[in-house]
């Protein structure tokens, strides 16, 4: 169901002043209005709702994948593949490498070596293989929480020992706790950088990047750059690649990227890991050979090399839509939901809504909302310190659906509000 021209988005709620927008916003518009069945496609995201929430039918804004297609290119792409039909096994390729070069390049000013990059079967299986690679059970690895759940469950899994080195947030912003930063240093052995962090929406400045490369440097600490969120910035504080700050920060440090944040391809599971150190890079590869997981999935390099190549029209587009979007949140949230405090991400697609004026901690203020509104976000206590009485509301979907959202959370506050005054009254 596409709009026709010049007509607003909110295609079943036209008559919402929520949904305004300039006339030079709607010639931005693609076509990501158009809601996409993905129940019965065994996506974790709608057919996991049962099984994470207990209802399987919340409106899903967990998960940190899009609602919407990928890129025509890499759907015309990908066809084209198919009806080749040999799907044999397949390594990365040189116009694989070139396109993975020119889109750092291009995007983020970062001039990576094709022998530096190395594949891996998804992010956080290439963060499992270098922790295995760099550390021994027991050894220590640096995390800033609140952070993306993965990072202290690989950890976990792999018997290390997690460093927290929590953010600090003065109720507007985070930063980094430069000291506690250099004390937990001196007895680790990696850091996980999330940059752009998940799930606070920052962006590390230049300054930041080099105070942190610095300590890590100077305690032998090698830095893990976890860079998928990093064409996604919405912001006006580019993207600064860790390994694009000198040489000696490139050597020091293994960055992670793919299209799959970007271009809505993380069911595709690849991720290309660049590492420029040779010792560094052979480690890595021994573990990536000795599990057996070189090889590539054939479509997943189709969809890569024509993402990458052919996606940019669409990534600017889509970048146009979640500013909407996240405007669209923070309008609502500031008029109809006070209780809750918002802040523009300047990155990715998940906002970071400090709830704890609610008075729900834990895992009840995820409950109060799929229980009492019908919506699954994800509570942030997942995410480690700090993460308490926060939810991360994923805004990767149709305006319409996302209004909807927002309206039911509304109505459970104030129902909320309504039973907690009559209790006071009594
Ligand atoms: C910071 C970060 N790293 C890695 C991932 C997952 O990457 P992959 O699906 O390639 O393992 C996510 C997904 O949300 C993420 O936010």
């Amino acid at each position: 169901m596409r709009d026709e021209p010049g007509t607003l988005s909110c295609a079943q709620d036209r008559s919402s002043a929520w949904c305004h927008q300039t006339k030079e916003e709607r010639r931005l518009r693609y076509d990501f209005d158009r809601p996409v069945q993905r129940e019965g496609t065994g996506s974790v995201k709608w057919d996991g709702r049962k099984a994470r929430f207990g209802a399987a039918d919340v409106v899903p804004l967990w998960v940190a994948d899009m609602d919407f297609q990928a890129p025509k290119p890499v759907l015309d792409a990908l066809a084209e593949r198919v009806r080749h039909g040999v799907f044999g096994y397949t390594a990365t390729s040189a116009d694989y490498q070139r396109a993975v070069i020119n889109w750092q390049e291009r995007r983020h000013h970062f001039t990576a070596r094709p022998e530096w990059l190395c594949h891996s079967p998804g992010v956080v299986a290439g963060l499992s293989l270098m922790v295995s690679a760099y550390t021994a059970p027991g050894d220590g690895v640096i995390i800033q929480p609140p952070v993306y759940h993965q990072f202290n469950a690989v950890l976990k899994a792999l018997g290390r020992k997690t460093v927290d080195n929590p953010l600090q947030y003065d109720g507007h912003r985070y930063t980094i706790d430069f000291e506690d930063l250099e004390q937990k240093a001196q007895s680790a052995k990696l850091l996980f950088l999330c940059n752009p962090h998940n799930p606070i929406g920052q962006v590390w400045s230049r300054a930041d990047l080099i105070r942190l490369g610095e300590i890590c440097i100077r305690y032998g600490v090698l830095v893990i750059a976890d860079e998928v969120h990093a064409d996604l910035v919405l912001g006006d504080t580019p993207h600064v690649p860790f390994a694009s700050i000198s040489e000696e920060f490139a050597s020091h440090s293994v960055t992670c990227v793919a299209p799959s944040k970007t271009f809505n391809l993380a069911g595709m599971q690849t991720a290309v890991v660049i590492i420029p150190d040779p010792d560094l890079r052979h480690a890595y590869d021994r573990w990536l050979h000795d599990y057996h997981l070189w090889g590539l999935n054939p479509l997943a390099a189709t969809a890569l090399i024509a993402a990458y190549d052919q996606g940019e029209e669409w990534l600017d587009q889509l970048l146009a839509y979640l500013r909407q979007n996240v405007a669209l949140v923070c309008r609502f949230i500031a008029e109809k939901l006070p209780e809750i405090r918002v802040r523009p991400p300047e990155a990715t697609y998940l906002m970071w809504l400090d709830c704890r004026a609610l008075g729900l901690e834990e895992a009840a203020l995820e409950r109060f909302f799929v229980e009492e509104a019908g919506v699954g976000l994800d509570g942030g206590h997942q995410f480690g310190s700090g993460g308490s009485g926060f939810l991360r509301l994923n805004v990767a979907l149709p305006q319409a659906t996302l209004l909807v959202a927002l309206k039911k959370m509304e109505q459970a506050v104030r129902n909320r509000s309504v039973s907690e005054g009559a209790k006071a009254a009594r």
